[in-house]
This record gives structure tokens, sequence and C-alpha cells, in this order.
């Protein structure tokens, strides 16, 4: 039994019998995020505003959250390559924030990471070049030592890239009809149906992983009627901390793109692991059976309670009811992208992390004085040492390409990088599942190494580095982290 196992044994027992979520009467309906489109033009600043919220998740009672915009999550903003978006982001909660466009390739000085902090009601007014292909990406708080807090609460919202071949591919993409975003969050309510948090030291250790899952800020499971045909969903797992199963109730999933982008062609998986972080668009066909049900597996990271009670916390999330109507008629996509092979022989640098969670006591006491946030007296870190703000780790030099050896010592984490798309040579040890060959900013590290290749093309100067870390929220807070430059 590792260390982990042990810290989390005496703790299942206890959660398991209180029942896995809150307790869940009806089924609701798919809610449906506001959609802001820009694929027409832009003509004037887009305002987004970070602020208070109170919000129902179906308990029937409405819990204190954050918004963008609107009282809990963000708009789906859809926008095409080529656009310069002209952001103010307004920060109207009493704490200071930042908005992080994960999945972007952009500057560091625009990156909205820990460095870019808006303070309350002050304004950051970035203009964010666009200039990569269709993707799904997505924004959230990244304010050092408080992201997993700010975007528990809501402070996370989703970017849709366009570009050409995606709006004229001969996909669903009628946005609410046979084109859906799915947010996938896991949540804790207590007694009264009020959304909690709390931060405990197994909380520090594990992540903060919620009993109930979430889609589109509804309790699970939810449903929507589609129109026959085929259905694309466009998912995020934006769990603080849990990797989510995913699998369909009629067969196979197919998956048309990751993280970066479309994959070459549709590839089928019995299964799909999502890490926190991380996105799949999905095709559904609803041209045979009346129903089909998206399950999630909330312990997709093969967690305590797979191995207590044989694995079997599969939850229905989103199911999708067939009506009548004609939808999208089109077939199953053979090509989608052209990705040649990812060729690590081009890389002329290599650069090695270790993700620790176990630091010893004095360098917990200084990642305190850095600002982490561990809630008790450890610290996590990433090559022996935790999160530093005006600390530089790593210096790129611009357009090399890299070789990026990412190892753990206990756990199984998502490492993220920021300012770029790569691709996964080795995930494990081992070749990475077809469905995570694409274009990905999230690798998935337990055992042995995981090798990303990748290449920055845009400027990270010291004042507005890039960061690399692990994306469970309280690991990343607790010094999981670290700063590079690309110059
Ligand atoms: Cu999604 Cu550095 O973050
Ligand atoms: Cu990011
Ligand atoms: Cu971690």
């Amino acid at each position: 039994m590792n260390r982990r196992q042990f810290l989390v044994s005496s703790a299942a027992t206890t959660s398991f019998i209180a029942g896995i979520g809150f307790a869940q009467s009806s089924v609701r309906a798919l809610p449906i995020l506001p959609l802001s489109d820009f694929t027409k033009g832009i003509d004037a600043r887009i305002p987004l505003t970070c602020g208070f919220g109170r919000h129902d998740f179906g308990t029937g009672n409405l819990s204190d959250t954050y918004g963008i915009n609107g009282s809990y999550l963000g708009p789906v903003l859809r926008v095409k390559q080529g656009q310069t978006l002209p952001f103010d982001v307004k920060n109207t909660i009493d704490q200071v924030t930042t908005l992080h466009w994960h999945g972007l390739h952009i500057p560091g000085d625009v990156d909205g990471g820990p460095h870019q902090e808006i303070y309350p009601d002050a304004l950051w007014s970035p203009d964010v070049p666009i200039v990569q292909n269709a993707s799904m990406n997505w924004f959230h708080s990244h304010m050092h030592g408080r992201t997993a807090q700010q975007t528990y609460k809501g402070l996370a919202g989703v970017l849709l890239i366009e570009d050409d071949a995606s709006l004229s591919a001969d996909l669903p993409k009628t946005y609410g009809v046979d084109d859906f975003t799915i947010i996938l969050q896991d949540k804790t309510f207590d007694q009264a149906g009020k959304m909690s948090y709390e931060l405990t030291a197994e909380v520090f250790e594990d992540g903060f992983e919620g009993d109930t899952m979430v889609v589109n800020g509804a309790i699970a499971p939810v449903v929507q009627s589609v129109p026959q045909g085929l259905v694309r969903l466009r998912i995020l797992n934006a769990c603080n901390a849990r990797f989510l199963e995913l699998s369909m109730d009629t067969g196979p999933i197919t998956v048309i793109a990751s993280d970066g982008g479309f994959l070459p062609s549709s590839v089928e998986t019995a299964t799909l692991l999502m890490s926190p972080g991380e996105r799949y668009e999905i095709l559904v066909d609803m041209g045979t059976s009346d129903t089909n049900t998206l399950n999630v597996n909330l312990n997709g990271d093969g967690g305590f309670l797979a191995g207590l009670f044989g694995g079997n916390a599969k939850t229905p999330a989103l199911t999708l009811m067939r009506t009548s109507e004609a939808g999208f008629t089109g077939a199953m996509p053979q090509r989608l992208a052209n990705l040649a092979p990812a060729k690590a022989s081009d890389a002329t640098v290599t650069r090695s992390f270790e993700l620790q969670m176990d630091v010893g006591a004095d360098l917990a006491a200084l990642a305190m004085v850095w600002e982490n946030v561990c809630g008790n007296a450890s610290a996590m870190a990433i090559n022996g040492l935790p999160m530093k703000m005006d600390r530089i780790d790593e210096k790129v030099r611009k357009g090399d390409t890299e070789i990026w050896r990412v190892s753990v010592d206990d756990m199984l984490h998502p490492f993220h990088v920021h300012g770029c798309s790569f691709r996964i040579l080795s995930q494990n040890g081992s070749v990475p599942p077809a469905y995570a060959q694409g274009w990905k900013d999230m690798v998935h590290v337990e055992e042995g190494w995981s090798e990303i290749l990748v290449q920055f093309n845009y400027d990270a100067p010291s004042d507005a580095p890039y960061m690399y870390h692990c994306h469970i929220l309280e690991h990343e807070d607790c010094g999981m982290m670290g700063q590079f430059t690309v110059t």
C-alpha cells in the first residue's frame, strides 16, 4: 500500500457510506451555455466580467458561485483563426484573479497566467491573436495559490476556434442543436444543497474530488433531445482533480478531435480517459438508436473506490433522445486533418521534469513564503523546487524543437504546458492511445516517463513567462508548477 492509498483508505469508508452524490430525484435538461459567436466578425471590445453569482445546480437551493458574464461559468466564445480578440476582462469579485487562455498559442504577456493579476474592480485588456487551427480551448482563473477555489466556484469557460476548414467541414455544427459544448465537473453539496469545497489534508494530497457529477452546471444525469443523424459533443473535463473515464451505452466512442484540434481521422475507442484540463470532441450516431447515454466513471484514475468496490462507479452524465426531426445527414467522416507523425529526431534539446508530492519540511516552509497554498505543512514541487513567482526555471529558445520528459514520485498527474500544442511520444512508457496521438497540451504521467515533442513559437519574457504544471489544481496551488521563458 503506497502512501496515497493509505491516506485515502481511512477517509474512503465514511464518504462512501454517506452515499455517492447529492440525492438525485429528477432528471434535468442539459443547460446550453450561452454562445457568443464572433466567427462573422468582431465590432467592439469583448467584455468578460468575473463576478459573484448564485446558482441552483438542481438541489433546489442557491449556491454561492462565481461566473463570467453570468451566475456560473462563462459563455462559449466561438471565434475564427486570424482574428485578434480584444478582451476587456473585469474583476468584480473580492479577490485578485487572472484569466488564462488554456490551449492558446499566444505570447506570454497575454497568456493570463499568474503574472497578469487583475485586482478587484480592475480591468485587464489583452488583445489575443488567434493563430492556431480549429480547436476547443478554455479559459479559467490562474491566480497563484487560488486557482483551485476560484475555478471550482465557476471562473471557467470555453473558447472554440474555427477555421476555414472546420467551418466548411462536413460535420454537425449547429450550436445547441447537433453541436453541444459539454463541461464536466465534480462537486460536493452540503445538507442544504449548497456547493461546498473543503480543503482537508487529504484534499491536498489527492486534489479535490466531489461526489456529484455536474454537466454545464446541472447535476447529472441531464437529457437533451436531438435530431436524427450525427451529433457532435465537444467535451471539457473541468474537474479540479478527477480523471473521468467516458463510455457510451450503445457502443464505442468516436473521437474526432483532441486538445489542439482534429485527429487525422476519427478514432473508435470503448473508453475515453480524460484528465482535468483535457478536451475531446466526439460524434454520436443518433441515426439508429432512440437514446444514447454518455456515462462517466468517476474513478478514471483507478482510485480508491475502484479498488474497494470493483471499479463500478459509472454514472450516466448525458442522455441524448432522438426526435423525429431530420438533422445532420452526412456520414462519419473519414479524413479530418493532415497530421504528420511526430518525429522525435527533430528535437535538439531534452529537458526532464519530476513532479514531486513530498518535498520535506524545510522546503515546505519556503513554499509557504513563496505563496503556495497547501493547507498543511507539506508542499509539492517540480525538480525539487516548489513554484516561485520570481524564479525562472527553464529558458527555451524560440523555434527549437524539444523533448520534455516528465516523471512522478507518486500518483497519476495531468501535466500541462502553456503557449503551445505538443505531440505525445510516449505516455507512462508506452505509446499513447490513438485518440491522444494528435495535438495535445495535456499528458498523463504515472509510471515511467511520459515524453512530449514540443516547439514554442511565441515570446514569453521573464516578466511574462509561461507555466508548466500539474492540472490537479490543488497540486498546482501547492507548488507543483514551474515557469519558463521563450526568447
Ligand atoms: Cu489550464 Cu496553466 O492551465
Ligand atoms: Cu494553460
Ligand atoms: Cu498533481
